[in-house]
């Protein structure tokens, strides 16, 4: 029995040795632009859908979706979440590609159609080790609520909410001539 009891303890002590071994000789990669292992993915992605389902308020929007709402909460998500989530006349977003996990697309296949206490969580706390800010301390809650209301109403948006982004009534958007672009020197790969 001692000595199953060494065996566990010796056993613990070389795997804790070894991580550490692994993490302090920096062997963890914690670039950005390489994608995360599929394990990682599937336990991070399991640990936080488990976490909101968990802790998310059990509370009913006290925000209408009312056309002012759907506006105010269009300006919001325009000026702080649309580089990341994209909006409708960017349905891939300029940082779509620049995050590991990546920004789901809202206005492409990745429709944010949780129930929307999730989604206010969510916004209110971030989601942690990834691009996703908590913006509790940068926006009012008042302002959480209309961004998630106008999350839950984006196929039925008002004109008016979608000319926030440049489009009226739905029209494909016509992106504003590029400024011409002067030939750059390649720069050396990192
Ligand atoms: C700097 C980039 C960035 C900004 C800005 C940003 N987000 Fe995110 N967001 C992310 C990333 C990355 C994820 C995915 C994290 C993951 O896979 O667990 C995410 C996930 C989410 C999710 C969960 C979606 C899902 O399907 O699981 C919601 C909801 C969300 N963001 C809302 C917002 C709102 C609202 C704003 C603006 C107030 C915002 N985000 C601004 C990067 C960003």
């Amino acid at each position: 029995m001692k000595g199953f009891i060494l065996g566990v303890i010796f056993t613990i002590v070389v795997i804790v040795a070894v991580g550490l071994f692994v993490l302090e000789t920096g062997r963890v990669n914690m670039r950005a632009d390489v994608p995360p292992s599929s394990l990682e993915t599937s336990v991070a992605g399991h640990a936080m859908n488990a976490s909101v389902a968990r802790h998310a308020p059990s509370v009913a929007n006290p925000v209408q979706p009312t056309e002012q709402n759907l506006v105010d909460g269009a300006e919001i998500y325009s000026f702080k979440c649309a580089q990341c989530h994209g909006d409708p006349a960017h349905t891939k977003s300029l940082l779509a590609e620049t995050l590991n996990p990546p920004p789901p697309q809202f206005f492409g296949d990745d429709r944010p159609d949780v129930p929307e206490n999730h989604n206010y969580y969510i916004t209110l706390h971030g989601i942690r080790l990834t691009g996703m800010p908590g913006w509790k301390n940068a926006l009012t809650n008042e302002q959480i609520w209309k961004v998630v209301t106008f999350l839950s109403h984006l196929d039925n948006l008002p004109p008016k909410a979608k000319s926030v982004f440049g489009l009226t009534g739905g029209a494909p958007a016509v992106a504003p001539a590029a400024p011409p672009k002067k030939p750059m020197k390649p720069m050396p790969k990192m």
